[in-house]
């Protein structure tokens, strides 16, 4: 086995997803966040899908313990220092994640692993903020996390070949499949995707069909196994305008233009699953 310690920092529904697959694989998990209730929200997350494949008769409730046993959490970034590879799912923040970065930088040992989960941001910045860009590479995961097949892995500008290595295996032992990806803005499931979501937002402020027909259309009529806008509302309306958002800086072309709806629901707190309602209502289910 390439590792057999990970730390996660961020216990969100990525970070949380990614410590779930990571325990079920036998790995030794260190799950971090700031505050006591991210991580409970994140324990209670795993616990639901856990119960749900117990239910289903995938997995015994003496998996369901191992698994669970796997996990140690913490308040404290230091609690990851001896962690082989560490991989932060926090805020899509560029200032933020160096911040953290600096700090894992100078917590871990020299020889961990540090990766970003970042949705499309620049790893060679993220990188250089460490102190230790040679061993910093991105590790992006989908969402559901447990459900998606994929991680794209992307090296910066100072990644070393023995670093991406390590993140294609870790991705396998975890039970994804990795693909090796250049530093772009938004890599390639993003670069193709979320210009479709952002369409579908336009679609949607423009009054072409109500929410449910644009999402029936795109589910009946080109086999999406789920509809545009429910889709804006499971990545998060306020990741996916930051993710918008800096395509549109980056790649200065107009396609990229972030469509109202997504700034008006971000503005009324409507980040979609999360918080209960986005384009969807998802307090009455
Ligand atoms: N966590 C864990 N498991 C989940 C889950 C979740 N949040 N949601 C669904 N599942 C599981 C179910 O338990 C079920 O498992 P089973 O096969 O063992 O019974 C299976 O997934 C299918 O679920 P459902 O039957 O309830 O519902 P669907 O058939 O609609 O599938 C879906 C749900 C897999 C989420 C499907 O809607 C889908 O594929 N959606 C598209 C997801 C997608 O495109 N994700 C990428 C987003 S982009 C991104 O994340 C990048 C970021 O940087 C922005």
């Amino acid at each position: 086995m390439a590792i057999s310690k990970l730390g996660v920092l961020g216990a969100g529904a990525m970070g949380a997803g990614i410590a779930q697959i990571s325990a079920q694989a036998g790995l030794k998990v260190v799950l971090v966040d700031i505050d006591q209730k991210f991580v409970d929200r994140g324990l209670q997350t795993m616990n639901k899908n856990w119960e749900k494949d117990a239910s289903k008769g995938k997995i015994t409730q003496e998996d369901k313990e191992r698994f669970l046993g796997n996990i140690q959490t913490s308040l404290d970034k230091s609690a990851l220092k001896d962690c082989e590879l560490v991989i932060e799912a926090i805020i899509e923040n560029i200032d933020i994640k160096k911040q953290a970065f600096r700090e894992l930088g100078e917590i871990c040992s020299p020889s961990t692993v540090l990766a970003t989960n970042t949705s499309g941001l620049s790893i060679t910045e993220i990188g250089a903020a460490s102190g230790r860009p040679d061993r910093v590479v991105g590790m992006h995961f989908f969402n559901p996390v447990p459900v998606m097949r994929l991680v794209e892995v992307i090296p910066g500008e100072e990644t070393t070949e023995e670093t991406v290595e390590l993140a294609m295996e870790v991705s396998r032992i975890i039970g994804k499949t990795p693909i090796r990806a250049k530093e772009a803005p938004g890599f390639i499931v993003n670069r193709l995707l979320v210009p479709y979501l952002n369409d579908a937002a336009h679609a949607y402020q423009e009054g072409v069909a109500s929410a449910e027909d644009i999402d029936l259309a795109m589910k009946l009529g080109a086999n999406m196994p789920i509809g545009p806008l429910a889709l804006c509302d499971l990545v998060g309306i306020d990741v996916l305008l930051m993710v918008v958002e800096h395509f549109y800086k980056e790649f200065g072309d107009p396609k990229f233009r972030p469509a109202l709806a997504l700034k008006q629901k971000v503005r009324a707190g409507h980040f979609g699953v999360k918080t209960g309602k986005g384009f969807f209502d998802y307090t009455k289910k």
